[in-house]
């Protein structure tokens, strides 16, 4: 399989890919879509800042402190480019996906906010997915809870795909917010941005993208999308956890009441009351994730050495030779679109009569392969499919087509355990 990219060079920047498990197994590491191995260039950018220039940032006047906090801004730049961001302000390092996406939420129906495009109560509808990982899903029941406003959402079609059948009746003139995910960390399915948008706009909403699968897998551009915020994490995308990202467009960061109180977010404190930096400061309250954030700049520099394009090739391949191999495996069953079109790669799949936690089990102990099961925090989807839980199978730059054939060993494995 020829797919442009130099994957064993690339495997050589990945230390723990050439690691032994326990009795002498090869690491077969089928498992990015949960969290993505880093490479020597982020451990190293990360290394080097903590043992030589680590400082507090924006808040010190000396030497280290103004180092870290130029690495630090340096590395927004770097994720505003990587996303195609038009002003580097509109990136807010938080502490994960999650977090961007509760950010956000919170700004809605919050009584120290005042633009009326965030004032949300009764009669209101705020309109997410039946594909989102929980994650997009809980902050807006709490949202409806707190203001009484409803919550709606898409269905998933048979195939895996966002059912935008009766997208007129779903997304109306109450709708306040609609936040769907990007790429679907169990379908693998990409979601159609711009029909939705464009009914979004129609109505005067505002749009959320939940990208922390998407920003690893393909190229994404904040502009083009055109939507109004978008989520990700950084431990996805090669770099550390403890940091992710929240854009959003800057305009509607200065509209929104800040998230948490505290050091930096402040312009002025009086015993009474405070005002407020402006974005992205007002929404990073404390010490930020000083080193989570460099070290993601550093894994966004890696990415874009490599080409985002030749990534997209790479696992465009790995996902058709996966989808055809699993194909012929009997009882197996893909939950997600089984063609290339529109999808990532991501493969979860249910094995007839065998739980998905013995499947991990065996795949893990006997072949070295790692892969996650359970229903990866989308357990609403789970139950649109009529299943607990499922195996997911989930590839990166780094993946290869012979450990696609360990998993598919593995899988003929199981099956004779279990005959
Ligand atoms: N870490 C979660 C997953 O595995 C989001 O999909």
């Amino acid at each position: 399989m020829e797919t442009g990219l130099d994957v064993e060079r690339i495997r050589k920047d990945f230390p723990v890919l050439s690691r032994e498990l326990p009795g002498g197994r090869p690491l077969i590491y089928l498992d990015s879509g949960n969290s993505a191995q880093k490479p020597t260039q982020v451990v190293e950018v990360m290394r080097e800042h903590m043992a030589m220039h680590y400082s507090n940032v924006g808040r010190a006047m000396h030497v280290l402190g103004a180092e870290s906090t130029e690495a630090y801004e340096n590395a927004r730049d770097k994720i505003a480019a990587f996303i195609g961001a038009p002003d580097r302000d509109e990136v807010v390092f938080t502490k994960n996906a999650s977090e961007a996406l509760n950010l956000v939420a919170y700004a809605f129906g919050n009584p120290i906010g005042t633009d009326p495009r965030f004032r949300l109560g009764p009669g209101d509808e705020i309109v997410i997915s039946e594909m989102e990982h929980h994650s997009n899903i809980v902050p807006w029941q709490m949202l409806a809870q707190r203001t009484g406003a409803t919550l709606r959402w898409f269905s998933v079609t048979d195939e895996g795909r966002l059912d935008l059948s009766n997208l007129g009746e779903l997304v109306t003139e109450r709708t306040k917010i609609v936040s769907i995910v990007h790429q679907s960390n169990v379908l693998g399915t990409v979601n159609p941005v711009a029909p939705v948008l464009a009914r979004v706009r129609e109505v005067g909403a505002l749009m959320m993208l939940d990208a922390s699968q998407s920003v690893p897998h393909q190229r994404v551009d904040v502009a083009a999308l055109g939507v109004d915020f978008l989520a990700f994490t950084g431990h996805k995308v090669v770099g550390p956890s403890g940091v992710g990202v929240l854009w959003a467009r800057g305009e509607l960061l200065e509209a929104m009441p800040p998230f948490m109180g505290g050091g930096e977010m402040i312009e002025a404190v009086w015993m009474d009351h405070s005002t407020y930096a402006p974005a992205p400061h007002k929404f990073e309250a404390g010490t930020p994730p000083i080193v989570e954030a460099i070290g993601l700049g550093a894994a966004v520099d890696y990415l874009s050495e490599i080409g985002m394009d030749a990534v997209v090739r790479h696992e465009r391949e790995l996902t058709a030779y996966a989808l055809g191999a699993l194909g012929e495996i009997p009882g197996l069953r893909v939950i997600g679109p089984t063609d290339l079109a529109d999808r990532g790669g991501t493969v979860s799949f249910t094995l007839e009569g065998i739980h998905p936690h013995d499947v991990g089990q065996i795949l893990d102990d006997n072949f070295g392969v790692a892969v996650r099961v359970g229903h990866h925090c989308a357990r609403p989807l789970h139950l649109r499919f009529g299943i607990p839980a499922t195996t997911r199978a989930s590839f990166y730059l780094y993946n290869t087509p012979a450990e696609i054939d360990a998993l598919v060993r593995g899988l003929h494995h199981v099956r004779k355990v279990f005959a």
